[in-house]
């Protein structure tokens, strides 16, 4: 039971799950997210966690198979996505079963469906659903409502999930969320961007990023063509001529017919593609980052920030899956006072919570000299990372932590290091301008003083003015 494995970590978890699934939902409508997350205690330790979205909907013959059955899910395509699997809402449902024997409540519309609600359980055995109730039930708003009753502790977690929704409007800054606990409402926030992500483009697996279970789903697909067409018609920058190459570089004939291939040249062939280095790098049209002033702007709006930089690595790729990092990092009274920058880690827009000491990412902090920038150690300052892919190689089921992929981990020091350089500039400068503001204010006084004198001395009643000179002297010399 990843990611519940006790009752505080059992309520943030269910309410991340859910709330993960309404916002790629709302991704997929290409809408504004207006999530609604209800709390309900009912006795000292047993709670209803209700989540309401504006996104598709869900088809009501999908509904069954969608929550009742584990690893289920409808994200295989190569595109970023927060849920990875068919291993998220299934576990909460599961959890909820187990702990307080309820079903799960599915209250859901699509554009084409006009509402239908349905309470199930899995079968645990089977690994299938078991409906034991569905009505027509109609709903005014395109969107889902899932209701899971379960055994927690809300009081120790609710810190947590309120600081999970908190940076949740960082990643995601066109989202709002309301939390409410027994009818009170707690937090109502988000909405820094009136912006909608440009559309994400779910692309072809790339060859390098090929294993034998992504082959075999692709042969369900293309089996029936020579090993040249399925080459070209299942991934991504293979074209005729890359294939003819490939294809001689490890001596398959082009014309054999997929199908016919044996066990042993199904797997020749995965680990060829995973090696040969002859194909281009892996398309990132199907990657979402935050962007510049979107990613600058929430984190103004949800920390009380001092300065903040942003900067961002171009594309690069772990085991032929791309992954994009960007960061920013601000200064502010907010943050703990450290030798480092605190850290706040996000996963295809999902923060990260639990497990921070675990990961590549908070070694690759660790590793930087932070006392070579200017400034980064002086002055409380926090970083918050964001790293895109098609596929996140979380350490564990629980999806806290990332194993250990050297390109990332390099990435992110490369990243540490350039955010460091710009803070480190930046507090040079604003430091610089502060002294020529107390220059100018010195002369702009001393002027003032001799133009007076001068005045009296040539027996003058006017004392000519002396600000545009004070002017044009520092802006010269500011712009040098
Ligand atoms: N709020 C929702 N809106 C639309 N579809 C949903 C929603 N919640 C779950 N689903 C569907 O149920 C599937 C299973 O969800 P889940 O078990 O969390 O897996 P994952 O998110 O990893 O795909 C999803 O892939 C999606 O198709
Ligand atoms: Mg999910």
């Amino acid at each position: 039971m990843a990611g519940f494995g006790n009752p505080t970590q059992a309520v943030y978890s269910t309410v991340r799950e859910l709330v993960e699934n309404s916002l790629d939902s709302c991704d997929d409508a290409q809408n504004f997210p207006k999530i609604d997350i209800d709390i309900q205690n009912l006795s000292a330790d047993t709670l209803t966690v209700t989540v309401s979205d504006n996104g598709t909907g869900v088809p009501p013959e999908q509904v069954p198979f969608a929550f009742g059955r584990v690893l289920y899910g409808s994200k295989y395509s190569q595109q970023q996505k927060r849920g990875t699997f068919g291993l998220g809402v299934t576990m909460a449902i599961l959890y909820g079963q187990i702990t307080t024997d309820s079903p799960v409540v599915i209250h859901t519309r699509t554009e084409t469906s006009g509402g239908h609600l349905y309470r199930l359980l899995v079968d645990v055995e089977n690994n299938l659903p078991l409906v034991e109730g569905k009505e027509d039930s109609p709903r005014a708003d395109i969107g889902t409502t899932v209701s899971v009753q379960l055994k927690g502790d809300l009081k120790r977690s609710q810190e947590r999930i309120v600081e999970y929704l908190r940076l949740s409007t960082l990643s995601t800054p066109h989202a709002e969320f309301t939390l409410r606990i027994d009818e009170d409402t707690q937090l109502e926030i988000g909405g820094w961007s009136k912006t909608i992500p440009e559309p994400i483009r779910p692309a072809k697996p790339h060859p390098r990023s090929v294993d034998m279970e992504v082959l075999r789903r692709l042969i369900s697909k293309h089996g029936e063509r020579n090993l040249e067409d399925f080459l070209c018609k299942s991934f991504q920058k293979i074209g005729k001529r890359t294939a003819s190459r490939f294809l001689r570089f490890m001596n398959f004939s082009p014309s054999r017919i997929v199908s016919d291939l044996n066990r042993d040249e199904l797997s020749h062939l995965a680990h060829a593609l995973r090696k040969y280095d002859g194909f281009e790098r892996p398309d990132s049209r199907c990657l979402s980052p935050i962007g510049k002033n979107e990613f600058l702007t929430a984190t103004r709006s949800v920390f009380n920030v001092e300065l903040a930089e942003y900067a961002s690595l171009g594309v690069n790729e772990w085991q032929g899956n791309p992954f994009v990092m960007e960061a920013v990092i601000a200064t502010g009274d907010e943050f703990p006072q450290s030798d480092i920058p605190t850290l706040f880690r996000f996963v295809n827009r999902v923060p990260l919570l639990y497990d921070a000491s675990d990961g590549i990412l908070t070694r690759a902090l660790k590793r930087v000299n932070w006392s070579r920038y200017n400034g980064t150690t002086s002055e409380p300052a926090a970083i918050f990372l964001h790293l895109c892919s098609t596929k996140i190689p979380f350490k564990a089921a629980g999806k806290q932590s990332l194993a250990s992929i050297p390109e990332i981990e390099h990435s992110s020091f490369q990243l540490f290091r350039e955010l460091g350089r710009k803070l480190g500039r930046i507090k040079g400068k604003s430091k610089r301008s502060a002294r020529e503001m107390k220059k100018m204010r010195e002369f702009s006084k001393s002027l003032r003083q001799i133009a007076r004198f001068g005045s009296a001395l040539a027996g003058c009643d006017d004392v000519p003015p002396t600000d545009g000179i004070v002017k044009q002297l520092f802006e010269v010399r500011l712009d040098e």
